[in-house]
């Protein structure tokens, strides 16, 4: 499963890309409302800090005014994937740009009709929103369990990217699924590595190591 990180911190970003666990990048305009930036400069910043993709959204919601926008956005960097809203207009935006040859991540996505609407829409990347699925009363990962299903059961080659992930559990249910791609704040990325265990046992080792006196190199 590939990670990607959820959001506009060029900070977190490059301390997350120097563990080489980075696949990618996803962004919105809350996300760059919060970084204070400017969004074509660190959209520019995000896109030379990682290989992989990073997604940048429209704000129009008609079909023309997301063409230019997504014109624009593209030009900033080879790795730049388009997102859309999954609204009539953002299949119909989706569609031409991904028979172009552009990337493209249909966000907002709440059912498993609409995961299949994107990928009949030629999607890159569909985005259910699972954190706040859960929030809302419905169940999250059950909502990528069906998308998986029926991507599998059509051969839709759209990458499943698990979204609004909260906390290791999300992240664990997706990969125990079968999701192509996780999206996560930093934080969340980082509760990864922890495990009380862990802890204790370098505690431990540490402590007995001082007993001998030595010393490597
Ligand atoms: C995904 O691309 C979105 O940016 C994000 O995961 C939304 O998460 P939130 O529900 O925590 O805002």
């Amino acid at each position: 499963m590939k990670f990607f990180v959820d959001t506009a911190d060029t900070k977190d970003i490059a301390e997350l890309a120097a563990t080489g666990l980075l696949d990618g990048v996803t962004t919105n305009p809350s996300l760059i409302a919060k970084s204070g930036r400017d969004f074509m400069e660190v959209t520019k910043e995000i896109c030379a800090l990682v290989n992989g993709p990073v997604s940048a959204e429209v704000v129009a919601l008609d079909h023309p005014t997301m063409m230019k926008e997504a014109e624009i956005l593209r030009k900033i960097a080879d790795n730049v994937c388009i997102k859309v809203p999954l609204t009539i207009d953002g299949l119909k935006t989706c569609k031409a740009l991904t028979e172009d040859g552009t990337m493209v991540n249909v966000t907002l996505c709440f059912s498993a009709n609409q995961a299949l609407l994107a990928a009949k829409a030629g999607a890159t990347f569909i985005s259910p929103f699972v954190g706040r699925h859960d929030d809302n009363g419905f169940d999250g990962m059950q909502l990528i369990s069906d998308i998986r299903l029926i991507y599998d059961n059509y051969d839709f080659e759209t990458a499943i990217l698990v979204a609004s992930v909260r906390h290791a559990v999300h992240v664990l249910e997706s990969a125990k699924i079968g999701a192509d791609v996780m999206t996560a704040p930093p934080a969340v990325i980082k509760s990864l590595f922890n495990h009380v265990l862990t802890e204790k046992g370098i505690q431990g080792f540490l402590a007995d190591w001082a007993k001998t006196g030595q010393s490597i190199g």
